[in-house]
C-alpha cells in the first residue's frame, strides 16, 4: 500500500485530508510540529486516529525552531514588507524537513499538507521538500479536492464521521508559534476597516494595556539574547516571557497588506511582542557597533533576505551564504539594551556596547573634545566637489 506522511494540524483541514488521502487509497501517517502552539498530544493522537490516520508522530520542536530558525532570520533582522518578522514563514521548512526525515524512516514515497492552493505556504512546504529530496512526491489535497467551502468541508467531516472542534466554526484563520501568530480571513478581509477587538488574541489593545508601563533590559552575547532583566534564559524561555510582558504593554502587533508568492494582495494582521522588542534592542546595538557602511548593507541584505524566507527559499544557497554573512556581524552585537514598553510604545531608556563606536570625547560638545573642526573645512571641499565645479 502506499503510503503518506501528512503534516497534521488536528483542525479541520488537516483532518478532511487524512480521509481524502485514504479514499485514494493512501496508508496515511500524520506529523504534528509543536512550535509553541500549545496544542495537547492527546488530543491530537485521538483527532488523528478518528480521522482514519495510521500513526502519529509528535515532535516538540521549540528548541530546534528557536536556535535554527528564528535566530539565523533575527541576526538578519529579517522583516517582510517592513511589518511581518516571518513568524509563520519561519516554521514552514522546519515541518517540511520532519516530513522528509519522517518519509525515509517511514520509507515512503510521499508527503502531503492541508495548505491551500492560494497561499504562500504550498510554496515554501513544496520547495522545501523537493530541495531535501526531490524524489518524494508530495500532494496537496486543497488543491485537488472538490470542497470549495468551509461549510462543504464540515459537511464532508459529518459524513465519513471526523471530528469537528467546536473551534472549526471560528471567525479568523490563526497560526500560532512561539516567534508570532497571523489572523487573517472573516472580516478583515474588509481592508477599510479596523481590525475588531476580537482579532487581538495575545495582544492587549493599548488602551487596555497596562498603564504604567514596564522596562526591561535585555543582555546581547554574539547578537544572541541571552538575558532578560539580569536572569539568564534559553532562548525559548525568554522569548515566551518577553511575549507576554510586551502583549501586556500592548506591543507588536501589525496590520499589514502583504504581497503573496502567488501575486496576490492580502491583509494579514501580526502580533509578536517579543519580535519587536528584540528587533528594537538589537537595532540599539547596531546603531552604536556597526559603521554606516555596514548598517546600509545590512539593511540592503536584510529585505533581500526577508523576501528568500517569505518566498520559500530557506534552504537555498542564497539564503544559506547570507546566513553567514549575518552570522558573522552578529558577532560583534555584545552589550545591554534598556526599554520602557507603553501601551503600544517601545522607548529606548540606554543602551551600551562592548565595541561600541560612540566615543563621548568625539561627539561632545563639552570639554574634553579630541575632534579636531579644523579637519572638517578640507573634508567638505573636497566631499562637495563634484557639485561645486562650475
Ligand atoms: N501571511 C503569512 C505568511 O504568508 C501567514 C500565513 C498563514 N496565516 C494564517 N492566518 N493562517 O507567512
Amino acid at each position: 500500500m502506499k503510503k503518506v506522511i501528512l503534516a497534521y494540524s488536528g483542525g479541520l483541514d488537516t483532518s478532511c485530508c487524512v480521509q481524502w488521502l485514504r479514499d485514494k487509497g493512501f496508508k496515511v501517517i500524520c506529523f504534528s510540529a509543536d512550535l509553541g502552539s500549545e496544542f495537547s498530544p492527546q488530543d491530537l493522537r485521538k483527532r488523528a486516529k478518528q480521522s482514519g490516520a495510521e500513526k502519529i508522530y509528535i515532535a516538540d520542536l521549540k528548541k530546534e525552531f528557536a536556535s535554527s530558525y528564528i535566530l539565523p532570520a533575527f541576526f538578519a533582522h529579517a522583516l517582510y514588507e517592513k511589518k511581518y518578522v516571518l513568524s509563520t514563514a519561519l516554521g514552514r521548512p522546519l515541518i517540511a524537513k520532519y516530513l522528509v526525515d519522517i518519509a525515509h524512516k517511514e520509507r515512503a514515497g510521499y508527503v502531503a499538507h492541508g495548505c491551500s492552493g492560494k497561499g504562500n505556504d504550498q510554496v515554501r512546504i513544496d520547495i522545501s521538500v523537493n530541495i531535501l529530496d526531490p524524489k518524494l512526491k508530495i500532494i496537496a489535497p486543497l488543491r485537488e479536492w472538490e470542497l470549495n467551502s468551509r461549510e462543504e468541508e464540515i459537511q464532508y467531516a459529518r459524513k465519513n464521521k471526523i471530528p469537528i472542534k467546536a473551534s472549526a466554526e471560528k471567525i479568523y484563520s490563526i497560526d500560532k508559534n512561539i516567534w508570532g501568530l497571523s489572523v487573517e480571513a472573516g472580516i478583515l478581509e474588509d481592508v477599510s476597516q479596523p481590525p475588531p477587538l476580537d482579532s487581538y488574541v495575545w495582544v492587549k489593545p493599548p488602551h487596555k494595556a497596562k498603564n504604567k508601563g514596564v522596562t526591561v533590559t535585555l543582555e546581547f552575547s554574539k547578537g544572541v539574547p541571552v538575558k532578560l532583566n539580569s536572569r539568564r534564559l534559553n532562548l525559548v524561555d525568554l522569548i515566551k516571557r518577553l511575549n507576554k510582558i510586551g502583549a501586556d504593554c500592548g506591543i507588536g502587533r501589525t496590520d499589514l497588506i502583504e504581497d503573496r508568492t502567488v501575486g496576490i494582495k492580502s491583509r494579514e494582521i501580526y502580533e509578536a511582542p517579543a519580535a519587536w522588542i528584540l528587533y528594537t534592542a538589537k537595532q540599539e546595538l547596531e546603531n552604536l557597533v556597526f559603521d554606516r557602511r555596514l548598517l546600509r548593507l545590512r539593511e540592503m541584505l536584510s529585505s533581500y533576505y526577508a523576501d528568500l524566507v517569505y518566498q520559500g527559499f530557506w534552504f537555498s544557497r542564497p539564503k544559506q551564504a547570507l546566513d553567514s554573512f549575518f552570522a558573522d556581524l552578529a558577532k560583534d552585537l555584545n552589550g545591554k539594551v534598556s526599554l520602557k514598553l507603553y501601551r503600544g510604545n517601545i522607548i529606548i531608556d540606554g543602551r551600551q556596547a562592548k565595541k561600541s563606536l560612540y566615543k563621548k570625547e568625539l561627539a561632545t560638545y563639552s570639554e574634553g573634545d579630541l575632534f579636531n573642526p579644523r579637519w572638517a573645512e578640507g573634508f567638505i571641499k573636497l566631499w562637495g566637489l563634484p557639485y561645486s565645479v562650475k
